[in-house]
């Protein structure tokens, strides 16, 4: 009786402690890019070191796009297996309903983030998502090929293209047969979406829709940045091209095998990897402006951040995992060894920092200026937005009408899906 007793004592004690958020099991999804997710696996073995907590990791395919799509089906199904998922910063308007508002928990945080950031995260006054890290692409260069070939670092898409075009035949003639001038991401999805925002925004043709909900993009300027894009399929970029995501984009790249590249500040650090071709033969520079009345470099602003489920049966230690994956421990590692850019403005000026990743002195003010993609003004309906419009380019690229014809379409297909207000 009296051993039987003791025995329920410490079995209450041990599920007290267990149950009052000592080692709970946590799951987070993450679809990831490069050795991004064995980056998230180490850093999580600290936090179930320091916290006793376990954290599974349920891997997805890379394309934010498919992530989106099955998130978004888990959610709708209320779906308690996941407790935190890693989201893109165009997610918070669509899927704020389905996270915890992480406004308290973060109060003490939440001034070390751009404001910016935090705002992008910010839904009718719930704080939907921790950021993670920030992201603004750039044009990545061959430091060699250059200077082999006595050529500036272009600074408009015209210039890119006749410098790519030069030195692919060239090195083509010297027996390179698989060199190419420029890759980029041309598959029809959100990452397409990005690039052919910059070349029509750099090229003076606005935003897609602006930020009042007006819907701009056909317009010639538009037209004409899309149908440059379309004249690099098969000359100076790939026909696979148009089947790339960022992956094969640096597969291409880091194999030595294309004079530019468009990518994130991911490939950076993998590209001066010891396996890859172009380790300390490259550098990265703003992406390139088009011509026209109001032309100038623009890049998209991407980003992923930390939220946590509704759904989640564990929300105390969700919020807390959440924490420790936006903090400045673990941006600080991320920008060191993944270079992701940080969203915690002091991290700009670690030594550590800008010693792994020089190019961080020059990419706050980059990301600090650039174009969001139409997901505030669009709200929910903006992955339908997002998917008119890279089926729209993904048409041109791929000889499937001009893209004066494809941007009337979409003009209207958009004007459809608007109705009254978006
Ligand atoms: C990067 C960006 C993200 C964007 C995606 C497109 O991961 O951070 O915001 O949606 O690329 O492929």
């Amino acid at each position: 009786m009296k051993i039987n007793t003791l025995l329920v004592g410490l079995l209450t004690s041990v599920t007290l402690v267990m149950g009052s958020a000592q080692a709970a099991e946590l799951s987070i999804v993450s679809g990831d890019t490069g050795n991004g997710l064995a980056f998230l696996r180490s850093q999580l073995d600290k936090f179930e070191a320091e916290t006793g907590n376990t954290v599974t990791v349920v891997p997805m395919p890379s394309s934010t796009s498919d992530q989106f799509g099955q998130y978004r089906l888990w959610l709708a199904a209320g779906n308690a297996d996941i407790d935190v998922y890693q989201t893109d910063v165009i997610w918070a308007p669509q899927l704020a309903d389905q996270f915890l508002d992480l406004t308290e928990a973060a109060k003490d945080v939440v001034d070390q983030h751009f404001p910016s950031i935090i705002e992008s995260q910010t839904v009718d006054g719930k704080l939907v998502a921790l950021p993670a890290f920030t992201d603004a692409p750039a044009l990545f260069y061959r430091t060699d090929l250059l200077e082999k070939y006595s050529k500036p670092v272009p600074t408009t898409w015209d210039e890119m293209a006749a410098t790519a075009q030069e030195i692919m035949d060239a090195e083509r003639a010297a027996g390179n047969a698989d060199m190419y001038g420029f890759v980029f991401q041309g598959n029809a999805y959100e990452g397409l979406t990005c690039d052919a925002l910059e070349w029509v925004k750099s090229n003076g043709g606005g935003q897609i829709v602006e930020a009042d909900g007006t819907i701009s993009i056909n317009n010639p300027q538009a037209a004409a940045a899309i149908d440059r894009a379309a004249s690099w399929i098969g000359t100076i970029s790939p026909e696979g091209n148009l089947a790339y995501q960022e992956e094969e984009s640096r597969g291409v790249w880091q194999l030595g095998n294309s004079v530019f590249m468009r990518n994130w500040p991911y490939a950076y650090a993998l590209g001066n990897g010891d396996d890859s071709a172009v380790k300390g033969k490259f550098d990265v520079a703003p992406l390139p402006a088009g011509d026209g009345e109001g032309a100038g470099s623009a890049a998209t602003l991407g980003g992923w951040n930390v939220a946590v489920s509704k759904y989640s049966p564990d929300p105390e230690e969700a919020i807390k995992l959440a924490l420790f994956l936006s903090s400045a421990e673990v941006q600080k590692e991320r920008a060191i060894n993944q270079s992701n850019l940080p969203t915690i403005e002091a991290l700009y000026d670690d030594a550590d920092v800008l010693a792994a990743s020089p190019f961080m002195a020059n990419w706050k003010e980059i990301f600090q200026n650039a174009v969001p993609r139409p997901s505030a003004p669009t709200k929910v309906k903006y992955n339908e937005v997002s998917s008119l419009f890279w089926s729209a380019v993904h048409n041109t690229l791929s000889g499937n009408g001009t893209a004066a014809e494809n941007l009337e379409v979409l003009e209207a297909d958009l004007s459809d899906l608007k109705g009254d207000a978006w």
